[in-house]
């Protein structure tokens, strides 16, 4: 059969809520134009993230119920341990309460004022969470070009990590990242031969590298589709070569392990492990619960062994790519090709009369909420100032929440904008607080 469905059927529903475009215009006035500030029973179709807003299984839910709430060597802990030692094989774990908790205690311990850490490209909470030391992208130079359709664009420019070496010398480069996929680099893959090849310099240097490992399934997908060696391995198997370069990892819950909430932290270093363990108590919690409740590590151990079903990780990639093909392929500009848990709109080059201090990709995403009730991020130059590098509309898909009728209408609603996209307007802040501007800038039409 060529029709790839969704390998679930639907037992649960939340309805949604329409409103009428006068409605709308009314709420993004309220909102002062942004998006962030709008409730969420006023959004039809929420592409704001993928972060935490998977729909959960039948199976996770009844894990739940067997959660162990023990403080300390909870039943539920070692469930989850298992089933992550088995899938990366890191000595230690912990869990955290999400992502950016694991970041904050790695980097804690291991940076000191004065340090570099080198990445593919870091998240911004990650980057946010390198506090004294300086985060470094080196992203390949290729994946400047969003038209440019490489198979692995999320790769790391491996030369460019020697000569960083060379520079900064060893000792100020306490560990490499390799975030997979490579979200802010339009949610790319990074193959094995990179995950090797920077392996190879950081051991000969003895560096350690860790992944941000938010979406390792879907990239252990795009590996078995396009890297030449690995079409008759299984997701899982990839996902262990894929860890098995690394010395640990962070890894946020509510991405790759279809939990609402949840984070871990996994490593090799014993000595690095007991210091974040001291840590992890004073700001998470009991290192068998990290901040989590036991109901909540059970939904991991279950997420984290539903994620590597090759059906649901076929369906997952080609429905994002469905997405982008539909518009793209009708005029739209995106981040070619297709990423994994979200499509990029290049609004810089959809909308050039927009200049960057006008907000070409905040702009579009009013316009999609006007147009249709659906939600997307800016991720240019509101978001990160003069120092954005694309002007960008994330349309980020939950995990098993929306069906193909809707991501139809989602593809309606874009080219009815593409449309009419010269009558589009940019913005100008009206009000922003001193950093983090996006969450909470209030905006006009310029
Ligand atoms: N690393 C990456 C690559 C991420 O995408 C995120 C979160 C984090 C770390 C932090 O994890 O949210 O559990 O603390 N990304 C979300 C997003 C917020 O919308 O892309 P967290």
């Amino acid at each position: 059969m060529r029709t790839i469905i969704e390998p679930f059927r639907i037992k649960s529903v939340e309805p949604l809520h329409q409103t009428t475009r006068e409605e709308r215009e009314r709420l993004l006035q309220q909102a002062g134009y942004n998006l962030f500030l709008i409730e969420a029973r006023d959004i039809l179709i929420d592409l704001l993230t993928d972060s935490g807003t998977s729909a959960m299984s039948t199976a996770q839910w009844a894990a739940m119920m067997r959660g162990d709430e023990s403080y300390a060597g909870s039943e539920s802990f070692f469930r989850l341990k298992r089933v992550v030692d088995d899938l990366t094989g890191f000595r230690h774990m912990v869990p955290a309460h999400q992502g950016r908790a694991a970041e904050r205690i790695l980097f804690a311990v291991m940076c000191k004022a004065g340090d570099v850490v080198p990445s593919n490209t870091h998240f911004d909470t990650t980057r946010a969470n390198i506090t004294g030391a300086r985060a470094v992208d080196l992203p390949i130079p290729e994946a400047a070009d969003t038209q440019a359709r490489l198979d692995f664009k999320g790769n790391m420019d491996v030369a460019a990590l020697e000569a960083l070496i060379e520079r900064e010398g060893r000792a100020r480069i306490p560990l490499a990242m390799l975030t997979v996929t490579n979200n802010s680099g339009g949610g790319q893959p990074v193959s094995i031969a990179n995950i090797a090849a920077v392996q190879a310099v950081c051991s000969r240097h003895g560096i350690p590298l860790y992944l941000d490992a938010c979406r390792f399934a879907e990239n252990a997908w795009f590996i078995r589709e396009r890297e030449p060696g690995y079409g008759d391995l299984s997701p899982k198997q990839i996902a262990q070569k894929m860890f098995s370069f690394a010395d640990g990892c962070t890894f946020s819950a509510k991405k790759d392990a279809f939990a609402n909430i949840g984070g871990l932290l996994c490593s090799n270093d014993d000595r690095v492990f007991q210091r974040e363990t001291d840590l992890l108590i004073l700001t998470e919690g009991f290192p068998t619960y990290g901040g989590l409740a036991g109901r909540d590590l059970e939904a991991i151990a279950v997420g984290l062994e539903e994620i590597l079903d090759p059906d649901y990780l076929r369906y997952r990639i080609v429905s994002t790519g469905y997405l982008g093909r539909h518009i793209a392929d009708r005029g739209v500009p995106i981040v070619e090709p297709p990423g994994g848990h979200a499509i990029y709109i290049d609004a810089g080059r959809m909308l050039p009369h927009i200049p960057k201090e006008r907000f070409p990709g905040h702009a579009l995403a009013v316009e999609l909420y006007r147009h249709a009730g659906i939600r997307g991020v800016e991720i240019g130059t509101l978001m990160f100032g003069p120092a954005a590098r694309h002007e960008l509309l994330r349309l980020a898909i939950p995990r098993r929440v929306y069906t193909q009728s809707h991501i139809d209408y989602v593809v309606e609603a874009i080219l009815e904008v593409n449309e009419k996209k010269d009558s589009v307007r940019g913005f100008e802040i009206v009000e922003s607080p001193p950093f983090l501007r996006h969450f909470s800038a209030r905006l006009r039409p310029a």
